[in-house]
């Protein structure tokens, strides 16, 4: 039963500071944040790093529209994402920021030493400029009239009233969306990362990773299309670290973000003793005890774990691997990718009130909702996932509200009144017990595989067969029978125990709920072992409500909410 216990580091995709955390970021940081919790409820040692990512032409912009630094831009930010998580109960062992020495630092060795084993190159490029402002422009800051259907002030890249996909230069009367002047080409040394030199390792790295099939296949499609050199630089003026010994030339954003996981653990080790940056990151780390599965070459010692949506797949499996790889890092031992919410079947919309931030969220309903919901929804695949209102609604009520807390509070009066608080000495019915206990490596495995809707529906049939006992058992009827005080401890005592088992099994997705249950009943954080032996003969607290109703009402704010959020510009 006993695992080997594991070293693991995990990460999320590292928001950007430009903009407020919302519901379907959320889908990502609740998911990585469930799978540690779960590790280390058995007993791994497992951190979880994250930051801001900070740098790129949109922040730039941005802080200057605010007439601000954008250091102050992303000092705001990062308050308010932090915050934002902490609602959630996103449990970061180390939050960072990509603008931080730490990433400075990763970013230039890693860059050097790609240099000198000659997978950088530079070559003079031909750009859109923006005359006025004096700034190269990006696809998203070129806005013109649809080459399609004409219609006006359509971005660079697609058009929002066909559907229509075109490059810039094919926009009728192209347009600067920062001045408003027109584009004009402009001349430019840029620098390269020589993505093909590592054809034959990434093919290798592909090959030895258990990757989602679905990724399996988009990357088949890359590798068909071929591997094409990655533009990593840009002109001044840019917010983010500049290239050494190239003045006025800079890290493109994409490059300096993952290196941000590598300074945020680097950060965790700064303040950690005893934790060792090398090794988690060095090529060769081998453990001689375990070998993480049949994989013998590389970082044995350590597990690496990129958790990411779907839309950055290019950039975690195939630059990613390829810079750590020529720079003499380890690579991840796999990346896994989650598909895009959506609301009532669409996609995110501000004009309905769908586009949803987590602190207007907050000010609603229970994060606790939301994390179960969004468990009960996710598989380990890309699909994307919906959040229908009324289902949300529904589901709480009935699963967490009716079934799971509902346990407790039809037991922990009786046992707070009639005995002092005190629990039984004896389980009333140990076959039911045991059948709980059998079901925890069927539920582990699950969770390991990021299989939670399929882990919430196996621990529901449980909380169905916990209720089930009550039901027969019949504890108010036996409270009112004159000589039947112990068979009434017993039932009460045998019914907490049962909803102790399923709140260690839903522990990972109701963090807070659990801290609320710990102390009503009066025991350690429960660890995924603990549940094996019950509480007998232990004192507990008086139960408090654990999580109320959803109402109507209270869906129907948050919409109006965020509708109004489209009005505020504030970055939280
Ligand atoms: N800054 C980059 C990531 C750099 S990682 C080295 C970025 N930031 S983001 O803020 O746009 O997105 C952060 C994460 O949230 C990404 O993994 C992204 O896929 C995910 N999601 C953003 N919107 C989402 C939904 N609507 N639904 C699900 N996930 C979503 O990309
Ligand atoms: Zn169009």
């Amino acid at each position: 039963m006993q695992q080997q216990p594991r070293t693991i580091l995990v990460t999320s995709a590292l928001p950007y500071a430009n903009g407020p955390i919302h519901i379907g970021h959320l889908v990502e940081y609740i998911q990585t944040d469930i799978w540690v919790r779960f590790q280390k409820m058995r007993g791994h040692q497992c951190y979880y790093v994250c930051a801001d990512d900070a740098h790129g032409t949109p922040i730039m912009l941005k802080a200057r529209q605010e007439g601000i630094n954008p250091e102050i831009l992303i000092a705001q930010v990062a308050k308010a994402h932090q915050a934002d998580f902490a609602a959630f109960n996103i449990g970061f062992d180390q939050y960072h920021s990509t603008h931080s020495e730490e990433n400075r630092y990763y970013s230039e060795l890693i860059y050097q030493r790609n240099w000198e084993a000659g997978h950088i190159s530079n070559h003079v490029i031909s750009q859109a400029y923006d005359p006025v402002e004096n700034i190269f422009l990006p696809d998203r800051f070129i806005k013109g009239q649809c080459p399609k259907c004409n219609a006006e002030d359509q971005y660079g890249d697609n058009c929002e009233v066909c559907g229509a996909s075109y490059s810039p230069g094919d926009l009728i009367s192209p347009r600067s969306a920062i001045s408003g002047s027109e584009p004009v080409q402009k001349e430019s040394t840029h620098f390269f990362f020589r993505l093909n030199d590592f054809a034959d390792m990434l093919q290798n790295w592909i090959k030895s990773k258990a990757l989602q099939p679905e990724v399996a296949n988009k990357l088949a499609e890359w590798f068909d299309a071929g591997l094409k050199e990655w533009d990593i630089s840009r002109d001044a003026p840019y917010f983010g670290f500049e290239i050494p010994k190239q003045p006025g030339k800079y890290f493109y954003v994409w490059l300096d973000a993952p290196i941000g996981y590598m300074a945020s653990f680097q950060a965790l080790c700064n303040r950690t003793p005893g934790l060792d940056f090398a090794s988690f990151w060095d090529a060769n780390v081998n453990n001689t005890e375990t070998n993480i599965g049949n994989n013998t070459e590389g970082n044995t010692k350590t597990e690496l774990y990129h958790f990411i949506g779907k839309d950055i797949m290019y950039f975690h499996t195939l630059f990613w691997p390829a810079m750590l790889h020529g720079a003499g890092f380890r690579t991840p031992t796999a990346v896994f990718c989650h598909g895009f919410l959506t609301v009532d079947g669409q996609k995110m919309s501000k004009t309905r009130g769908t586009f949803i931030r987590a602190s207007t969220y907050q000010e609603h309903l229970n994060p606790e909702a939301l994390r179960y919901y969004f468990a009960a929804k996710l598989g380990n695949g890309v699909d994307d996932i919906d959040l229908n209102l009324q289902d949300f609604t529904a589901k709480i009520n009935a699963d967490l509200v009716g079934k799971f807390v509902n346990i407790a509070s039809r037991c922990a009066n009786f046992i707070t009144k009639r005995f002092a608080g005190k629990l039984a000495v004896n389980l009333a019915a140990p076959e039911l017990y045991a059948e709980f206990i059998a079901c925890n490596s069927t539920v582990a495995e699950l969770y390991e595989q990021r299989e939670y809707a399929k882990a919430v529906r196996e621990i529901m049939v449980l909380a169905d067969k916990a209720n089930q006992y009550i039901n027969t058992m019949q504890p108010w009827v036996v409270a009112k029978q004159p000589g039947q005080e112990q068979t009434l401890q017993e039932i009460c005592t045998m019914g907490l125990n049962l909803f102790r088992v399923l709140l260690g099994y839903l522990r990972p997705i109701l963090p807070a709920i659990a801290i609320a249950s710990e102390d009503f009943l009066q025991i350690r954080p429960l660890t995924w072992d603990a549940l094996h032996s019950p509480l007998l003969d232990h004192t507990i607290k008086p139960f408090k409500p654990l999580l109320t109703r959803i109402t109507p009402v209270q869906i129907a704010a948050v919409i109006e909410a965020s509708k109004q959020d489209l009005k505020t510009q504030s970055v939280s």
